[in-house]
């Protein structure tokens, strides 16, 4: 049996790898991908809105009474929230920089939540001004900054589920348990501060879907015995985001997961505004990550090539994450690996001076030259937002990939990310 399903599972990692090569050599052989490569060089990030809208759709006909709203965070990027924002998808943001970025585009703030447990007092008026009336707390000192808010404001109290497989297990630092989420809502009443329902954040690229069930049953539980022993009623439960991106190896799907949900929050659809905060999802597939060699060496541990994007940059992944992103030679997209045999084991460094600054280890790659293109699918989470400057380095641009556009046409797009260079 479990040879079986090894056997399965490594069947489908192959899939998985040449579907990704399938679509990034589709990618690079766009016209507009060659555009923006002549223009830009390397590094360069390839951004596909029309991918965003897909996995929004997905998301939406997989769970269709659940009001989704994209994490900012794991790509603040004009293209992808005009995307969302035209495809009817709401926001969720942790700041007030991303609001702002929202509210410039001209975002409905009833459309966005704010789910950061911890917030400046002065950004929590701020979002209130801007029309923004759910927030998420999970402590009193939090619970008090919402004293005489507008009595329109819907306060989420964030619990925790330990989720020590995932890639960020976020319970280790927000949410608190049924226990002290009794107490929160016991203060609130008491002060006459209005808790409108519960959240909770499984656990960023979620490993074990039933998890998430779990989850959701639970709070559920807890929602009806704090509404008894209360005499109050809920109306809100946030089920988070976590969903995962398949990036080396296959993952659970949106699909997979819905079907696991769904047999437990549509009994609740009638009474309970069900609303969730999906980012890595999103955004993954949407955006491919283009480098190039621009040194070899040979290393008492073999052949290294050094690539000119890193850990610092749009590889912060690696480190804040320990994902693993494929890393694909241009030269065999096409074809597939070639001769076995004439590939060997090596190391991708990045282009800093810090040695920690290592894409990967153990890839079996083609002999490649100085140069030559290295590419990285399933870049869009995560990736751009977290990468620095070190080494004085530029951040690497995005060019945006649109559709119905004459081929090369070159136009500048919003100015919310300064490396939103350009729709190719
Ligand atoms: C409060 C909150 N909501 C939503 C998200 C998005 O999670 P994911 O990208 O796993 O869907 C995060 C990620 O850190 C988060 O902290």
């Amino acid at each position: 049996m479990t040879e079986a399903l090894t056997r399965t599972d490594h069947r489908r990692t192959r899939e998985l790898i040449e579907r990704r090569r399938a679509e990034a050599s589709a990618l690079l052989s766009t016209d507009a991908a060659r555009a923006a490569l002549a223009l830009h060089g390397t590094p360069l990030l390839l951004l596909d809105p029309e991918k965003v809208r897909r996995q929004y759709r997905r998301l939406t006909d997989a769970l269709p009474f659940v009001r989704f709203h994209y994490a900012v965070k794991a790509l603040a990027h004009d293209a992808v929230i005009a995307a969302l924002d035209d495809a009817g998808c709401g926001f969720d943001v942790a700041t007030g920089d991303e609001l702002g970025v929202l509210v410039r585009r001209g975002v409905d703030p009833a459309r966005v939540i704010h789910t950061h447990p911890v917030k400046k007092p002065a950004e929590i008026a701020a979002a209130l001004d801007a029309g923004v009336r759910t927030f998420v707390i999970d402590n009193e000192v939090e619970l008090e900054k919402f004293a005489g808010a507008p009595s329109d404001v819907r306060l989420l109290v964030r619990l925790a589920y330990r989720s020590p497989h995932a890639k960020s297990d976020l319970s280790s630092k927000f949410g608190v348990g049924a226990f002290e989420a009794a107490a929160l809502v016991a203060t609130a009443l008491g002060r006459g501060i209005r808790v409108a329902g519960f959240s909770f954040h499984v656990g960023s690229q979620l490993d074990d879907p039933a998890r998430f069930a779990t989850a959701v049953a639970e709070t559920l539980s807890l929602m009806d015995e704090l509404e008894y022993r209360f005499a109050t009623r809920f109306e809100v439960l946030d089920i988070g985001g976590g969903f995962p991106a398949a990036y080396e190896t296959p993952t659970a799907s949106i699909d997979d997961i819905a079907a696991l949900l769904r047999p437990l929050l549509a009994p609740r659809v009638g009474s309970l505004d069900i609303i969730a905060e999906p980012g890595r999802v999103l955004v993954a597939d949407a955006m491919t990550l283009v480098t190039s060699v621009v040194g070899i060496a040979e290393r008492g541990d073999g052949r290294w090539y050094y690539l000119d994007d890193g850990v610092y940059g749009s590889y912060s992944n690696v480190v804040a994450e320990d994902v693993h992103p494929l890393v694909l030679a241009e030269k065999e997209l096409r074809s597939g690996p070639s001769d076995a045999a004439t590939h060997r084991w090596a190391t991708l460094g990045g282009p800093t001076c810090d040695s920690s600054d290592v894409v990967a280890r153990e890839v079996l790659l083609p002999d490649l030259a100085v140069g030559d293109l290295v590419v990285s699918p399933t870049m869009g989470a995560y990736t751009a937002v977290t990468a620095t400057r070190f080494n004085g380095r530029a951040l690497t641009p995005i060019a945006v990939m649109a559709r119905g556009l004459t081929t090369g046409e070159v136009t500048a797009v919003g100015a919310s990310d300064p490396r939103a260079v350009s729709i190719v």
